[in-house]
């Protein structure tokens, strides 16, 4: 008996098949009812009983040395009955293409703004996202009494009274804050686009979040005129939703911009004809700008009579939704793969 065991460990061993049929077929003929070790059974009933410990543990090893063998056979033939080994191990055959992912509507959107601006000759500056007051808005020229720097409005992460304070650190509420810092460090011209996370204290809804994108521009040169800017926000507007695209400027105000406008882009749904969108007026409002105001200039040791400048600045957010139609802002933070995977960019 103890033969017949070792010649089936040795046939376990050196099995070789290359179908997954065979690898079955040797299961039944080892494994299997009438297979090889329930006979190898039938006889161990027989044995004496001096000799039942030494065969039982054979038997048993080679019953998982089996097992074992078929399992990983199984595995690396697949259960496809009449597949070639060979074919699995053909190193030349193409992969099979893994699902990617696409990326976020916001970051093609803020792409595609950066790389517009960028054809005008703007590099990108970035800057921290908990800043202090005077980069969010002393320096910008917002008087103390502004309700930005409520509480109710802006996240502070450390104040130190009750009074608006230079030191007093906090969420950025605009990009802006990166403009100041470009400002003191380089000397005109300046050219450039800040995008960056900004954060307000507002309720979440459709049309709000406490968490939004935006890209701001600053462009600083002698002789920089409100003209300037407004041919390349005129510029901006036709690449970003199409040639037939118009701009207009309404009269605003920023603390650090004078004059200051607001841009609204004719409605690339309606034409301009008026639909629910644009509330039937054929206008989209995209982005605010101004003239850099002297004062702020100044904070920064730029020489207002020398230098004059623009700024403009535009919510992500919202120029993804005009693009794509999407209606709840919501939808941009919760990530749902349904909701993503309908967009896909280059960029
Ligand atoms: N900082 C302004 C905002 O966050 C946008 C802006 C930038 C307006 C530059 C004018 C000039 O709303």
């Amino acid at each position: 008996m103890i033969e017949k065991i070792n010649s089936l460990l040795h046939e376990v061993e050196s099995f070789a098949p290359t179908t997954a049929a065979e690898v079955e077929e040797f299961r039944i003929k080892i494994l299997g009812k009438k297979g090889a070790l329930n006979a190898l059974m039938e006889e161990f009933k027989q044995v004496p009983a001096e000799q039942k410990r030494e065969l039982g543990q054979k038997i048993n090893a080679l019953k998982q040395a089996a097992q074992e063998r078929i399992n990983t056979l199984k595995s690396s033939l697949g259960s496809g009955a009449g597949v070639k080994v060979a074919a699995v191990e053909d190193m030349t055959r193409p992969g099979s293409a893994a699902a990617d992912g696409t990326r976020h509507p916001i970051s093609i959107v803020k792409n595609q703004i950066v790389d517009i601006f960028s054809r005008l000759g703007y590099t990108v500056a970035e800057g921290p996202e908990i800043e202090d007051d005077w980069h969010v808005f002393s320096a910008l020229n917002f008087p103390l009494s502004h309700p930005a720097r409520d509480m109710q409005d802006t996240f502070f992460v450390e104040k130190q009274s009750n009074e608006p304070n230079v030191k007093d650190l906090l969420l950025r509420t605009h990009t802006s804050s990166i403009q100041v810092r470009a400002m003191d460090h380089q000397k005109p011209p300046i050219r450039i686009v800040c995008p960056g996370r900004v954060f307000r204290n507002e309720a979440i809804s459709y049309r709000a979040h406490c968490i939004f994108h935006q890209v701001e521009g600053l462009y600083i040169d002698e002789g920089v005129s409100f003209a300037d800017m407004k041919q390349s926000i005129l510029y901006f507007a036709k690449e970003m939703f199409g040639e037939s695209a118009t701009i207009r400027m309404r009269p605003s105000y920023f603390p650090f911009t004078e004059p200051s406008a607001e841009v609204d882009v004719s409605c690339n749904l309606c034409g301009g004809k008026g639909c629910n969108v644009c509330k039937g007026t054929g206008w989209l409002e995209i982005m605010g700008c101004g003239m850099v105001d002297p004062n702020v200039l100044e904070a920064s040791g730029i020489d207002s009579k020398k230098y004059s400048g623009f700024a403009f600045g535009m919510g992500v957010e919202r120029i993804a939704m005009l693009k794509y139609g999407v209606k709840d802002l919501r939808l941009y933070f919760e990530n749902d793969v349904r909701f993503l995977h309908q967009f896909d960019s280059a960029l």
